[in-house]
């Protein structure tokens, strides 16, 4: 626990109150307000938490004004560069880079769980074709504490690591077998002399009638994206998970709640929502008319994979996917790719607007990403399932951290009420 050096004085109509300030390893300090309404008999308030810390962590750090996100202190370019998806996956779940044993021992571990129990086939097919394959996941994620009862009980540390590697080593398989179940392929079944990246690009696209061979560039590819997209911060899907996880809900519950959040277009679903809106404007002669759409404050149109709540900066995953994206497209000779031509020219003409310098918005994470998916051959409705694949382990390691911690107990925010007042039922007829 951080130990408190100072305090804040809160004055309220003549009577004052201290509140501790903790100081962090890095950030901003932070104003304890624990006991603020048993002192003062007020709340605070923050829709959006823009001002608030929910918890004490030591898992991921961003500085929003550099362009920073460390990983238990390791900056993400680094690791995008130097280390690989599954070593993140260490580095996050245990705080420190493995030796070589461990990492062999972590590795093999995660690759002899990344079957699911045959019985979870049958839930893949009362689902439509044309479900979206992040329905389907929250369904079958969900549906993992109906088949893994021996890594429910949350008090038992030992079955707390075995849901964290079951769910890290089972995401992409059943990632996978949305994919297929939607385009009405059978299902392939991971192989365990594949890596992660390697796996997961065969489960979606092998087919019984020839052997898949997997190009090293897309698997390092598709491993890099699963690296930068690992963790980040209290977001709002790991804000989900953890307050799931404060009711003593089973990890496969918090993090099918985690799946939920993240499909929204404000957040994991701006990858899709980003391509589309690359598709839409379609030609560089009509970006001038969207810019002026995302300034018209009468206008609901934002320009996706653009803004960031915490960055104020460039994001430092959107600079190395951006760097990937033109890797990936000289190998499959589509670096003419129009619609990569389009981003590259938005993201030109909105550096220089005024609009987004005054207001900061920078091109983020999801800018990138969907059009190097795109390029490898996936439809747009699997990008936020893969950025659900590589978040696992975030929310896992929030998860299990957020257990461990003597602070913890059941999220229960308070609210400014604005309602009725007391008052007496009326009879319907002296209505
Ligand atoms: C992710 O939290 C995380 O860490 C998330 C994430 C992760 O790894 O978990 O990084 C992943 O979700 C990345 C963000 C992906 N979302 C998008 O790309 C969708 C488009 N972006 C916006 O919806 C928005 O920028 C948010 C939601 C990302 C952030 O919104 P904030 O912090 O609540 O900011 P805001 O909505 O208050 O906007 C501030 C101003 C507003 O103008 P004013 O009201 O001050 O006049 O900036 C404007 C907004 O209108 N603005 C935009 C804009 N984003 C913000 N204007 C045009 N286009 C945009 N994209």
């Amino acid at each position: 626990m951080a130990d408190s050096t100072r305090t804040a004085t809160l004055t309220i109509d003549g009577k004052s109150f201290a509140l501790p300030i903790y100081s962090p390893t890095a950030g901003p300090d932070v104003v304890d307000i624990t006991k603020l309404y048993a002192q003062a008999g007020v709340f605070t308030h923050d829709p959006g938490f823009t001002s608030t810390s929910s918890c004490e962590s030591a898992i991921t750090f961003i500085d929003g004004d550099k362009g920073e996100l460390l990983h238990r202190g390791y900056p993400i370019d680094q690791l995008a560069e130097k280390s690989h998806y599954l070593e993140v996956c260490y580095l996050l779940l245990y705080g420190e880079l493995p030796t070589a044993a461990e990492l062999e021992h972590f590795e093999t571990t995660i690759t002899r769980h990344t079957m699911i129990h045959e019985q979870m086939h049958n839930f893949f097919r009362g689902f439509r074709r044309d479900a979206h394959p992040m329905a389907t996941m929250v369904g079958v994620v969900g549906a993992m504490s109906a088949f893994y009862h021996d890594s429910t009980d949350i008090t038992d540390e030992r079955q707390r690591e075995i849901a964290s590697h079951r769910l890290i080593a089972k995401m992409p398989t059943i990632a996978a077998m949305a994919y297929k179940y939607s385009i009405g392929q059978p299902f392939v079944y991971p192989r365990n002399d594949l890596d992660y990246a390697s796996n997961f690009l065969r489960m979606c696209f092998a087919v019984p009638a020839e052997e898949y061979v997997v190009d090293p560039v897309l698997s390092r590819a598709m491993d890099r994206i699963f690296t930068l997209h690992a963790d980040h911060e209290q977001n709002a899907s790991t804000s989900t998970v953890r307050l799931a996880s404060s009711s003593g809900a089973n990890p496969f519950a918090c993090i099918a709640a985690g799946i939920a959040c993240l499909w929204g277009p404000a957040h994991g679903g701006a990858n899709q929502a980003c391509l589309e809106m690359l598709k839409e404007i379609g030609t560089v002669d009509r970006i001038p008319e969207y810019i002026a759409r995302a300034k018209d404050k009468n206008d609901p149109f934002r320009l996706m994979g653009f803004g960031h709540r915490v960055y104020k900066n460039f994001d430092p995953r959107a600079k190395v996917m951006k760097q990937s994206a033109d890797e990936v497209l000289d190998l499959l000779g589509v670096e003419n790719n129009p619609l990569l031509q389009v981003a590259k020219e938005l993201e030109r003409i909105a550096l220089q607007d005024d609009y987004f310098a005054e207001k900061k918005l920078f091109p983020n994470v999801d800018f990138y990403s969907g059009i190097i998916l795109e390029a490898m051959g996936f439809p747009t409705s699997m990008f936020t399932p893969i950025f659900a694949v590589s978040r696992t382990v975030g929310w896992i390691s929030q998860w299990k951290e957020q257990l461990a911690d003597p602070a913890m107990k059941i999220g229960r925010p308070r609210q400014l009420y604005m309602g009725a007042t007391l008052r007496d039922y009326v009879e319907i007829e002296d209505r």
